[in-house]
């Protein structure tokens, strides 16, 4: 397999991570990969706001869980669940959760990736950005976590101290650090794949 391949295939959603920090050349490594990626009409929509604090990142994650919190009891118990299983996504065996920052899991280094609020494929440009900076990042011995919670960050009180301009809005948060758990893989659902021969 390549080494492409084999950093595809061994990336995993880490939530639970060792009190390291990472480096400045490192972060900055995974960032340039994310502005490798393509983007619509070569717009490279994207920026990038950077947290290493210690107490900024838990104090972010906790506003950002009651402001997740708030805006699912606003939007109804169905969405509630709704919400959670599709930010989740997946079986997260709650060990592997840290009690103290249920959003950034202890993560040393938080990157929010905003885009335009005008540009309508934003949401494709910075999931391609954020695949390849989870990709540079666990080839650099990195772990990553994409957090979609991380987008209620603008309903915090602490949001004005990113200085984001107001034409941008956060899309996602990206964690980075040293993982110390190893989540199993996640089975890939199969037969979604359909090869068209018309006429045959
Ligand atoms: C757009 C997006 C948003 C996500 N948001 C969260 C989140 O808020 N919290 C979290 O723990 N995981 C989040 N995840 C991670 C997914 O749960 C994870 O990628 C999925 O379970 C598959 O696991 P794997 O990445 O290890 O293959 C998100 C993933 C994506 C792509």
């Amino acid at each position: 397999m390549s080494e492409t391949l084999q950093t595809i295939y061994q990336r995993r959603a880490v939530r639970k991570y060792k009190p390291m920090p990472v480096n400045h050349e490192l972060i900055m490594q995974v960032i340039d990969a994310g502005r490798m990626a393509p983007s619509a009409m070569n717009k490279q929509p994207w920026s990038f706001y950077v947290l290493t604090e210690k107490t900024d990142i838990q104090a972010f994650s906790k506003q950002i869980a009651r402001a997740g919190v708030r805006e699912i009891i606003r939007s109804g118990v169905k969405k509630v669940v709704k919400t959670f299983l599709d930010v989740l996504r997946a079986p997260i065996g709650f060990g592997h959760i840290s009690e103290k920052d249920f959003v950034f899991y202890g993560a040393p280094v938080v990157i929010f990736i905003t885009a335009p609020k005008d540009n309508e494929w934003a949401s494709l440009d910075i999931g391609m950005c954020c695949g390849n900076m989870m990709l540079a990042a666990k080839s650099l011995g990195l772990d990553s976590c994409p957090v979609g919670f991380g987008k209620f960050v603008d309903q915090t009180k602490s949001y004005p101290s990113l200085r984001i301009p107001p034409e941008e809005r956060v899309m996602i948060a990206l964690i980075l650090g040293y993982g110390d758990d190893e989540p199993e893989m996640h089975e890939r659902r199969k037969g979604n794949v359909f090869f068209i021969s018309p006429g045959t």
